[in-house]
């Protein structure tokens, strides 16, 4: 007879920090080299990377493999420079503090792909909507410094809608809302490139912006020019005021996508009209490296039922767990920004009669289905001023390893009970990760056979909220409280 070990787990609301292993923070111990392990630039183009390191300051970072163009700044650890020549460099990275070292490889692809994991930073519009100015981006990069983000990942940092004025100058050019940002865009970009930080910024298919300032129809070369010549490293493009053909809409996502090729520099391209013209069909071939699946995401945890028609965290996952099989590396689907650590607090995402914000587990499942769905890890929230239990649900470094995990598969639902789901995502290397999520108001027992995995005898279970190996299970009985998402690492025994 098959042995099935039992296991349960409960969970409260802060257990899991408090329950776990001891889990060093972002700034403590041992050298810890993050993902991704895996980067892509195009030949000929500026190349920043500031090598993700989590551990105790002062840390020391040297290089051995590195291509020609490019150099380390060993006491920061941010590699810049031009590679000329396409190829796959292989760069063995040491990093080294008071308590140790850690060796670590790097993938550089100098090639055709950009985005080869998915994107991570932080975008202005969930929070701050039209409240955005240099001091905002200045700060926010700031923050991300100093609570460690930037070195789990969090590297591109993307200035959203009304950064323009809404009518373009003579000259033909958009002209930058200078109360907003009195020394230009290009003062930002330099000032994020030296920190190791890539910039975005926003534009639209058609004359108007979403928020009614200048987009770019008409405009693309020019406004790419525009672009790179500041330094912009990513644009996301949206499609207010656009007519609602698919054929119309391509022609213009290509129009921006050639633009953006032709520039001297790897400006990643966010395809952003909602889903309505199935965009995983026909993004990649205007030049899209993510597309938005769904319409704009609120801090809310299920509106279906609300009779708006507005998409809380659940109502997204329904539509983009569904297409998982068009994600991979250098092309993603676009669930949208998170919400998490919001509260409701925001003036641009959250309208109608609605009952806004998020509890914690709420944020946490948010948090672990984007990972599990292989999604671009954008935060919204005011990064400058956030409570620990927020910033421990962005900088959980064995959820952000899910999703930035170098074969880049969408995780996918493989069972459904009663209210809760198992979740798969295949691993580098033959792990997997498991997810079981409790979308349901009533607490649930399920069993979950690792078989479901792939896994034909046991396998070894980690606990990534927990921070915790739980040992090798068969099968394993999981107590869910309501909302709660319980995320396993499993390993070949
Ligand atoms: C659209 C997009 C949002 C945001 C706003 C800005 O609604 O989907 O993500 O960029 O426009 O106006």
């Amino acid at each position: 007879m098959k042995k099935v070990v039992w296991f349960v787990l409960v969970f409260t609301l802060f257990g899991c920090s408090g329950n776990g292993e001891k889990f060093d923070g972002v700034f403590e111990g041992r050298p810890r080299v993050n993902p991704p392990y895996v980067v892509g630039n195009y030949p000929g183009t500026e190349f920043i990377f500031a090598i993700p390191t989590s551990g105790e300051r002062p840390m020391t970072w040297t290089v051995e493999g590195l291509p020609e163009g490019l150099t380390l700044n060993e006491k920061t650890g941010i590699i810049r420079g031009v590679v000329k020549e396409a190829g796959d460099y292989g760069v063995k990275i040491t990093a080294k503090n008071a308590h140790g070292s850690q060796v670590s490889e790097l993938q550089i692809r100098i090639g055709k792909e950009l985005a080869l994991t998915p994107v991570m930073g932080w975008n202005s519009w969930n929070t701050f909507g039209q409240h955005l100015t240099e001091a905002l981006i200045i700060e926010t990069a700031e923050a991300l410094i100093a609570n460690g983000m930037r070195d789990l990942g969090y590297n591109y940092i993307n200035i959203d809608d009304l950064w323009q004025l809404k009518e373009r100058g003579a000259d033909g050019h958009i002209v930058i809302d200078s109360t907003k940002f009195p020394r230009g865009i290009k003062y930002v970009a330099d000032y994020l490139h030296e920190r190791g930080f890539r910039l975005g910024i926003y534009s639209d298919a058609s004359k108007y912006t979403c928020a009614g300032v200048c987009g770019s129809l008409g405009y693309e070369e020019v406004d790419a020019r525009d672009f790179a010549e500041w330094g912009v490293d990513l644009l996301k493009y949206d499609y207010c005021g656009a007519p609602a053909s698919r054929d119309t809409a391509i022609v213009r996502y290509r129009k921006m996508g050639e633009a953006l090729r032709a520039t001297d520099r790897s400006i990643i391209y966010n395809i952003c009209e909602w889903g309505r013209r199935k965009p995983w069909e026909w993004a990649k071939e205007v030049g899209g490296h993510y597309w938005r699946t769904t319409e704009d995401i609120r801090d809310a945890w299920d509106l279906r039922e609300s009779g708006t028609g507005l998409y809380g965290i659940m109502d997204i996952i329904d539509v983009n767990g569904e297409l998982a099989d068009y994600a991979g590396p250098g092309f993603w689907n676009d669930p949208d920004m998170l919400v998490v650590g919001i509260f409701g607090n925001s003036s641009s995402i959250n309208s109608g009669k609605v009952q806004y914000g998020c509890t914690l587990k709420e944020y946490r499942t948010h948090m672990s289905m984007w990972c599990m769905m292989a999604a671009p890890l954008l935060s919204g929230n005011d990064v400058r001023n956030m409570p620990d239990s927020v910033l421990n649900i962005l900088t959980n470094p064995e959820i952000i390893a899910i999703n930035q995990d170098q074969l880049g598969i969408q995780g996918k639902m493989v069972k459904k009970e009663g209210d809760c789901e198992i979740w798969i995502k295949p691993l580098y290397k033959g792990e997997v990760a498991l997810a079981v999520m409790n979308r349901g108001e009533q607490a649930e027992k399920v069993e979950v056979p690792l078989q479901l995995a792939g896994f034909v005898n046991k396998a070894l279970v980690r606990d990534v909220w927990l921070h915790r190996d739980l040992g090798e299970y068969e099968s394993l009985k999981l107590d869910l409280e309501p909302h709660v998402t319980v995320v396993l690492r499993l390993t070949q025994h």
